[in-house]
């Protein structure tokens, strides 16, 4: 069997169970504070088992990318060392929402490997959960009948918390599960020892291949476990280790599945995967094939590398690989890029989304690549003035900060630091380094420190109901609130039942407003409570207040009036409305490829991201405008569409952002089909006149292949024409009205630049007749002519150049200059090369030197350098010093 069909058979395995088949959600986690990146096929299900929501069906089945690399589950170092874990996979799911459990999801499962799959049962063995005392779950006696039943009890093992109770984070649901293994190895292996001995010991031959989990528990903050409403199932199989087993391969990269890749390695750099001596060039083959894999679909769902958070993460992938390369399979120049058109067309049946974006994510990856090989080589200098000095000290290890800061300032990964360093016969601090990172980690963990107690459940929901688009104001109940320590002091978050609070997404602000406790009106002394922000959480609305003291007030509150600020809300749906309008507009003007990279929009602006691969020029930036503007003043009528089932929109043509997560209906905005048809969740103005004017304020460059564009609309638009009206009458003024501006401000700045080149023209003509006094007591010596100064110069440079122009007039000079340029020491040391070659004089190392009467340091080259200090008191003292040097 193909990957493909494999792939295939599980989802139609399933469908013939009456599973809905759904597509997988983006690699990147939206709205899940806990998550960076989806990294299990249950994660955007996650809500489903809290009771915080409806799945589309009791019974669901997918194949999910997830990515591995950061948070509980992390399997980066690994990549590529071993052949069974991977940063990027695919996991095939089943699911069942309080619908079958363990009977059920054990015996599919079986049918599945062993039916229709064909995999020898003597080779399986599974696990089941053997309790825990101190959690208080008692061993899974339930699976293991069911297992005795199908398997033998000799086929069955028992697992601890460790490899048989399954949480996707530190909180959240969790429950005892029961995995499945399989032994690939030869028959005269298998004689030797038995599979059964080697299940859970890294084996890269005896591997996991299905993990089935029995959803009973929720992990609450403080560690305890309580039971959920009722029992699910979540299982998870990964691809490329079931196409290993299927494909009787003994390594995942021996499959289909990375073979593409591997091949075009092949080509690239003219070597044999698994065919020569080189173990590091297969290890790098490995990293290779599977990182392109992450990066690309991170980018693809909307992840551009970057220095933060999970932009870093993606970054780092990316480097790793293109260092693997660069070190091992001899890639100076960029090849990464190079496998994403293999690897869209390999999936392009599958996860359509690369196919799609296949030459912005190329672009991304080539821009990415370019940086960081120059990063390399910058690093590699670095390091060769680093050794170099250590060298002239005698020393050598190479210190841990230096080893850090390498890694952290310029991206030069730890291993090549001390790969160049054993080749050059230095070793690196390992010690110092792991102290340096310790530090910083400790840093960024207090920087990033949060603390929330558990939620304190004040009724039952079944989710939230937003009714934010029809209504500013609802009559609502808190149905849980917690209180959580940030940075920024201590916050409130409470969840209602009904709300008219817009929860940041999309790109659209949280709403901001207030909530009336024990309702009525304000005037008859109801409390009010002010809310700062709105965010999602995973399907929950979370209402943040930094109001204090609200324990009391929050767990006695009865209805609850929720209002929205009104006034703000208008004006973030003047951007909202924009945006959309802009988007069209530049799809017109810039090409149909504009497609949204990021967006950002509230009260005050509107901020795009978008791909395109050149500057926007003036021109187009005002046919953009021209043509908002004009689709404003046609005052158009919002058409919405709720319910609409996604296929049916996307059919008619709707605009969809690339890594958002769309449910089965989706809502459609329009603003003139023939003109702005978007899906989305945000909140718009009922026609387009209320937005009065557009403007932009500013067009810049993200990354590559990404530009940003800032616009105001309405009042700030207005405002923003005022500021600069004022400006311009300022400017006015202060020229004493000239009758053309323009001209004015040209004639100054000719003026100026004329007065600059007569101020050069008189301080040279000052540096030659001080040169002619300097070189009439000048001290003569029998091998030097030595000049010990303090001079009155201009500048810094005027020191350069009169050593230099002394040096053509005077042989064997040395010349040491003192300044003070506006109120600052400055000091210079010029030798004649053929001194320094004859004597070893290092004008660096005597300025360094000197510099320290004036406070201060500096260096340069061994004929000639400067140093500035702090104390121009001690010139005289430096000066007299040099003296005594020659
Ligand atoms: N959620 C389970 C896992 O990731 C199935 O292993």
């Amino acid at each position: 069997m193909t990957s493909h069909q494999i792939r295939q058979a599980f989802l139609d395995f399933f469908r013939s169970k009456e599973h809905l088949i759904v597509p997988s959600a983006p690699l990147v986690a939206k709205n899940d504070p806990t998550l960076m990146f989806n990294n299990s096929g249950m994660a955007q299900f996650k809500d489903f088992f809290l009771g915080n929501g409806t799945p589309p069906s009791r019974r669901i089945a997918d194949t999910q990318k997830c990515l591995r690399v950061s948070g509980k589950h992390n399997d980066l170092e690994d990549v590529g060392f071993d052949t069974y874990h991977h940063t990027m996979f695919e996991m095939l799911g089943n699911w069942s929402f309080g619908d079958y459990f363990k009977k059920e999801a054990i015996a599919w499962a079986w049918e599945l490997l062993t039916d229709v799959y064909k995999l020898p049962k003597d080779r399986l063995y599974v696990s089941v959960f053997e309790g825990n005392e101190a959690d208080g779950v008692p061993f899974d006696q339930e699976a293991w009948d069911l297992w005795k039943g199908i398997v033998g009890e000799e086929r069955i093992i028992l697992g601890n918390k460790k490899d048989n109770f399954w949480e996707m984070g530190d909180t959240g649901p969790c429950g005892p599960c029961s995995e499945i293994h399989i032994d690939l190895r030869s028959p005269a292996e298998v004689a030797e020892v038995s599979g059964k001995s080697l299940v859970n010991n890294d084996h890269p031959q005896v591997v996991e291949i299905w993990n089935l989990v029995f959803m009973q528990f929720e992990r609450k903050a403080d560690g305890s476990l309580i039971p959920l409403p009722s029992t699910h199932v979540d299982t998870g199989m990964g691809f490329e280790r079931l196409c290993m087993a299927i494909q009787q391969k003994t390594s995942n990269y021996d499959t289909d599945v990375f073979q593409n890749t591997i091949n075009v390695l092949e080509t690239l750099s003219g070597k044999k995967y698994g065919q020569n001596d080189e173990p590091f060039a297969d290890i790098a083959m490995r990293v290779i094939s599977d990182h392109i894999r992450a990066v690309s679909f991170a980018i693809t769902d909307g992840q551009l590398p970057s220095n933060v958070k999970a932009g870093y993460v993606i970054r780092r992938i990316l480097r790793r690989a293109v260092r693997y390369g660069y070190s091992y399979l001899g890639f100076q120049e960029p090849f990464f890029h190079k496998l994403v058109p293999v690897l869209a067309e390999q999936f392009k049946d599958v996860f359509t989304e690369l196919k799609d974006q296949e030459e912005f994510v190329t672009r991304v990856i080539l821009e990415e690549e370019k940086s960081f090989l120059r990063t390399l080589e910058s690093g590699l200098k670095r390091l060769d003035s680093i050794i170099g000095g250590l060298k002239e000290t005698g020393l050598n290890t190479i210190p841990g900060d230096e080893v850090f800061e390498l890694s952290d300032t310029f991206g030069f990964p730890v291993d090549l630091t001390a790969l160049i360093a054993r080749e050059k016969n230095f070793r690196i601090d390992e010690a110092g380094y792991q102290d340096a990172l310790a530090e910083q980690k400790k840093r960024s963990r207090q920087d990033a420190a949060k603390e929330a107690t558990d939620w304190i459940e004040l009724r039952e929901s079944d989710g939230v109901e937003f009714l934010g688009y029809d209504f500013e104001e609802t009559h609502s109940h808190i149905v849980k609130y917690r209180k959580v320590k940030t940075k920024a002091g201590e916050e409130y978050h409470i969840v209602l039942d009904r709300t008219p609070f817009y929860a940041e997404m999309g790109g659209q602000v949280g709403d901001t407003g207030a909530l009336l406790l024990n309702s009525g009106s304000k005037e008859d002394g109801a409390r009010s409570i002010s809310i700062v922000d709105t965010k999602k959480e995973n399907d929950l609305f979370v209402h943040i207040s930094r109001d204090k003291n609200l324990d009391e007030a929050l767990s006695g509150a009865g209805i609850v009036t929720a209002q929205i600020n009104v006034e703000r809300r208008n004006k973030i749906k003047s951007n909202h409305t924009a945006t959309h309008l802009m988007l069209s507009s530049m799809r017109e003007v810039l090409g149909t490829h504009v497609s949204q990279k990021g967006s950002y929009l509230n009260d005050e602006v509107l901020r795009f991201d978008f791909a395109h691969f050149s500057k926007v020029t003036d021109e187009e930036l005002r046919k953009i405008e021209d043509r908002v503007n004009e689709k404003i003043r046609e005052n158009i009528a919002l058409e919405e569409r709720r319910n609409v089932p996604i296929q049916q929109a996307l059919d008619a043509g709707a605009t969809a952002t690339f890594g958002e997560k769309y449910g089965d209906f989706v809502r459609l905005i329009i603003f003139d089909p023939k003109f702005s048809f978007e899906l989305c969740g945000g909140t718009h103005v009922p026609s387009t006149g209320e937005i009065g004017v557009f403007k932009f304020i500013s067009e810049g460059s993200v990354s590559a292949g990404v530009r940003r564009v800032e616009a105001v609309t309405g009042e700030k638009a207005l405002e923003l024409m005022r500021q600069q009206e004022e400006t311009l009458n300022k400017i006015k003024d202060l020229l004493k009205g000239p009758t053309d501006l323009i001209k004015a401000v040209e004639n100054l700045i000719e003026e100026r630049s004329a007065l600059q080149k007569k101020i050069s023209a008189l301080e040279n003509e000052k540096i030659q007749a001080l040169k002619t006094t300097l070189v009439e007591n000048m001290e003569t010596h029998s091998t030097f002519n030595l000049i010990v100064q303090k001079v009155d110069v201009p500048s810094a440079d005027s020191l350069k150049q009169l050593s230099y122009e002394l040096r053509d007039q005077v042989e064997n000079l040395i010349a040491v200059f003192g300044a003070e340029i506006g109120g600052k020491p400055q000091l210079s040391v010029f030798i004649a090369e053929n001194i320094v070659a004859e004597t070893g004089l290092n004008a660096g190392k005597i300025v360094k030197d000197l510099a320290r009467e004036i406070r201060g340091g500096g260096g340069g080259q061994p004929f000639f350098a400067t140093a500035g200090g702090s104390d121009a008191s001690g010139l005289d003292v430096a000066l007299e010093k040099a003296k005594g040097l020659f």
